[in-house]
């Protein structure tokens, strides 16, 4: 008898059932492709107790009831094929968890129309690449938290440990909660990526460094707040060199058009609906779009493109240390700043929803396997941590300053870094000038102003 299936074997599903396997939990498989199994087989079933199925009904017969079936599908058409043929073979209580990225708004109509067939369904973020998936992932199951407690036990033996040791699992109480905590986790990924980027563009185009000499200077940071996976694995990227070409950078190979599956656009859409401003996220999510635009790029190619030198006599370009001093500093307030707009975003979609799903366990359960793991965690989101952090924002603040004002004397743009200096500054700013964007409105629509020199609401014939 099994104790889990697992439905897809590409590189997530494959790892995970190897991850739960290398612990000792009966794990089936079943692939679409019967060759993809026998080979999954042949290749890792000395790692464990793995059994191969040709057939999904003869996979589904071979667990413990209650069934509990991870899927790691594609998401959208392929997931919901997949839960279609298994509404047939299922029982009232068996249990289906989808480790997909899927939409938290998929997961809501799946898991009302599963209740009809009393099937229990969960969606089960799960963060951390393929080596995370293998050894130990960050899990976000979201649903029913009587489901939920069944799968736990076997989802802690797999998960990665957060800083005290504890498994970086939770089961959050609310439909749809999992997968759309998941969806923001990403929106910051995007965020983080595309803020090293703008760091790495400063640094090849204005110091002129070659990849190798950016990875030390990220290599500086390892031991502040910034450090964690994506700063690391910049740090690897920048180091690597060509195959082919032992004396290239791979880096410098690698065509600048960049993809993107989805999920931080979903998180900026979702933001957008909600009204909570995640201009970081939404920079990332755009830079990769034009990034990804021949059309455009090929029409504006040549007219914004960067000089060597500045025309402004009076700018003086700090030496790479002063550079890389404002750097760590501007660094550390764009990451408070990307993880505070991802929490903004998650707390009123919470609240709205009537979730349970407390920061402090998200937060815990990023801590360890995630892509967005970094040490920033110890200082979020706790009142000491606004004590703490509060006094060094304009230093930071001015640090960020720096970097936007090098960039413009060289026409550089760094999308990310330019959203949260405006993002902090909007926020901090006592009087800002949106009076004349609620004048304009009242001017042409009547839609009335306040005052700030009395109570009430006031419309104007602006034009006599
Ligand atoms: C993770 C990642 C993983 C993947 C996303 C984003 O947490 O392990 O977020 O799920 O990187 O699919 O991919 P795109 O950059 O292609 O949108």
């Amino acid at each position: 008898v099994n104790q889990i299936g697992i439905i897809g074997l590409g590189t997530m599903g494959a790892a995970i059932a190897r991850n739960f396997a290398r612990n000792n939990v009966k794990t089936a498989v079943y692939n679409r492709t019967t060759q993809v199994t026998n080979e999954f087989i042949e290749t890792f079933q000395s790692e464990g107790p793995l059994t191969g199925f040709e057939d999904l009904a003869r996979m589904v017969k071979s667990l413990e009831a209650p069934r509990k079936i991870m899927l790691f599908v594609t998401a959208g058409k392929a997931t919901e094929a997949v839960i279609s043929s298994l509404t047939e073979l299922l029982e009232p209580n068996d249990i289906i968890v989808d480790g997909g990225n899927s939409n938290y708004k998929d997961t809501i109509i799946r898991t009302e129309t599963l209740a009809k067939h009393k099937i229990e369904f969960i969606g089960c973020g799960v963060s951390g690449g393929e080596k995370g998936a293998l050894e130990g992932p960050s899990l976000m199951p979201g649903g029913n938290p009587t489901a939920i407690q069944q799968v736990t036990p076997l989802l802690e033996k797999i998960a990665a440990k957060d800083f005290a040791g504890n498994p970086c699992v939770y089961a959050f109480e609310g439909i749809g909660s999992g997968n759309f905590i998941k969806t923001v986790h990403n929106g910051i990924e995007y965020a983080i990526m595309q803020l090293f980027a703008d760091s790495y563009e400063i640094l090849r185009k204005i110091y002129n460094l070659s990849a190798p000499e950016i990875a030390d200077i990220f290599a500086s940071f390892s031991k502040t707040k910034i450090n964690g996976f994506l700063l690391e694995t910049t740090i690897d990227v920048l180091r690597k060199k060509d195959n082919l070409n032992p004396d290239a950078s791979l880096i410098d190979l690698v065509s600048d058009e960049a993809g993107a599956k989805g999920t931080g656009t979903w998180t900026v859409q979702h933001a957008l609906e909600m009204a909570v401003p995640v201009p970081t996220i939404a920079a990332a999510v755009f830079a990769r779009q034009l990034s990804a635009s021949p059309e455009i790029r090929q029409i504006k190619a040549g007219i914004f493109a960067h000089k060597n030198s500045t025309s402004d006599t009076a700018f003086k370009l700090p030496s790479v240390d002063v550079f890389t001093k404002d750097l760590k500093q501007a660094l550390w307030l764009c990451f408070i700043m990307i993880y505070t707009q991802g929490i903004h975003l998650l707390e009123l979609t919470i609240a709205e929803n009537n979730w349970n799903a407390p920061a402090t366990e998200y937060l815990r359960v990023w801590q360890g396997g995630c892509i967005i793991r970094s040490e920033i965690l110890t200082q979020l989101p706790t009142n000491e941590y606004l004590d703490e952090i509060t006094p060094l924002i304009p230093d930071a603040h001015t640090s960020l300053n720096n970097l936007i004002q090098i960039a413009a004397n060289f026409q550089l743009a760094i999308p990310s870094i330019t959203a949260t200096r405006d993002y902090v500054a909007y926020q901090s700013t006592p009087d800002l000038p949106t009076n004349l964007v609620q004048a304009l409105r009242d001017a042409f629509g009547a839609h009335t102003f306040a005052r700030k020199d009395k109570p009430g609401t006031f419309t104007e014939d602006w034009s006599s």
